[in-house]
């Protein structure tokens, strides 16, 4: 059945504050796009909806693989479109996408990256009492004045019928429609086009989780809030050793090492990828290399190329984790590691989608790492169930 409510996912602004190198929803907010996230909220509102999401012309692929991987099944229900030079533009295109059974249509900013659900609920249900436009606010708190060009104070305004406002915003669809087809002005936002054409707004309680991410200031306190959610953080080790073996090229942290013994092992030998793969297993509850690909499986033989994927794939893939940070020390006489340590740090934080950082040391002779009989690397992954 066709969805009588259209949800319209404006992501199409460049992010000029933000200062991101991409444009700011397809920016990293703990390693989920800022996309990704509003995406998450908006699926897990009560009613499905025919999403439209609004992106730059450069990210409309970019947009659709989010989209799927939120969506699951209900990605038939997507579109995904081109936005405009404004936000107005951008919410137009997006409304000419909707199809005609949608009766109700709210529109949201992605950079309100971490919006609840509830709130998409809650203006979802007051459109269709209320009939008009619906919007949430919340009470101004800090004390406003008026200024002048000079910096003098020109008095105190009367805060106690101020709020300020946030998104989704919600209307009838067919009255909306309307407002945008005889819109001339820019509005700052969506109730304030439609109430120009005479629409009627009222407020419904709004969230502060839906402040939007403007700077980056907003976005550390993005990255605080979800940090802030400490019940999901699952931390797990991985231990891996193997011998040198002088016949063999030295792969170490997914990195060719030249001119330097190799290590022996039914595999490549990489220490450090699979010390780093059972780390983010065991912190994920799913065992171990070993026990789930079979040191013979062929897959895991060329680890330190291709399958070192396998335990990340894993996690991201439907397991519902995130990688917070990795931490790895090696333990070995030889290579020496401090001098590509920022390059082993690059490539492995590439290949977990993570920090990963990376200490080594001796063992003062004592033991096999000390008679440089070989190579240990222990790791400590910390993920977090994905908010
Ligand atoms: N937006 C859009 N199309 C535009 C401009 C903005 O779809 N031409 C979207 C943004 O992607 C964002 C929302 O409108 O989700 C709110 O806008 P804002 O926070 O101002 O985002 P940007 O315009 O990207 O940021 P900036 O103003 O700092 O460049
Ligand atoms: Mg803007």
């Amino acid at each position: 059945m066709t969805p009588v409510l259209g949800i319209i996912v404006v992501a199409a602004g460049s992010g000029t504050r933000l200062g991101a190198a991409e444009p700011k929803a397809f920016a990293a907010l703990r390693g989920v796009p800022i996309l990704e996230r509003a995406l998450r909220g908006v699926f897990d509102s009560v009613e499905p909806a025919q999403v439209v999401i609004v992106a730059p012309s450069s990210h409309l692929k970019a947009a659709r693989t989010i989209a799927d991987r939120v969506a699951g099944a209900a990605s038939a229900s997507v579109s995904v479109v081109a936005g405009g030079d404004t936000r107005q533009a951008s919410v137009a295109a997006g409304l000419a996408a909707l199809a005609p059974e949608v009766a109700t249509v709210l529109v949201h900013d992605a950079a309100r990256a971490l919006t609840p659900p509830a709130l998409v609920d809650r203006v979802v249900r007051a459109v269709r009492e209320t009939g008009g436009g619906v919007i949430p606010a919340l009470p101004v708190t800090d004390t406003i004045k008026r200024v002048g060009p000079d910096a003098a104070v020109l008095g105190t305004v009367d805060r106690s019928d101020l709020v300020h406002v946030q998104t989704p915003q919600g209307f009838p669809r067919a009255a909306l429609d309307a407002a945008y087809a005889g819109a001339a002005d820019d509005h700052t936002d969506d109730a304030a086009l439609f109430a120009a054409h005479g629409g009627a707004v009222t407020v419904v309680e709004g969230e502060a989780r839906a402040f939007k991410i403007t700077t980056p200031w907003d976005l550390r306190r993005a990255e605080n809030v979800l940090g802030a959610q400490t019940a999901g953080l699952r931390v797990g080790t991985g231990v891996d050793v193997h011998a040198y073996d002088d016949a063999a090229p030295l792969w170490l942290g997914g990195l060719y090492w030249s001119g330097e013994p190799g290590l022996s092992g039914h595999s490549d030998g990489d220490a450090v990828l699979h010390a780093i793969c059972d780390a983010l297993l065991s912190a994920a509850g799913l065992g171990d290399l070993g026990s789930r690909f079979g040191t013979a499986d062929p897959r895991f033989a060329d680890a330190a190329h291709e399958g070192e994927g396998l335990a990340h794939e894993d996690l991201a893939g439907g397991v519902g984790f995130e990688v917070v940070n990795v931490a790895v020390q090696i333990v070995a006489a030889r290579p020496k590691i401090a001098r590509r340590r920022g390059e082993l740090e690059a490539r492995l934080s590439g290949l977990v989608g993570a920090p990963v950082t990376i200490g080594a040391t001796t063992t003062d002779g004592l033991g096999f790492t000390g008679r440089a009989e070989g190579v240990a690397a222990l790791a400590t992954a910390l993920l977090t169930a994905s908010v």
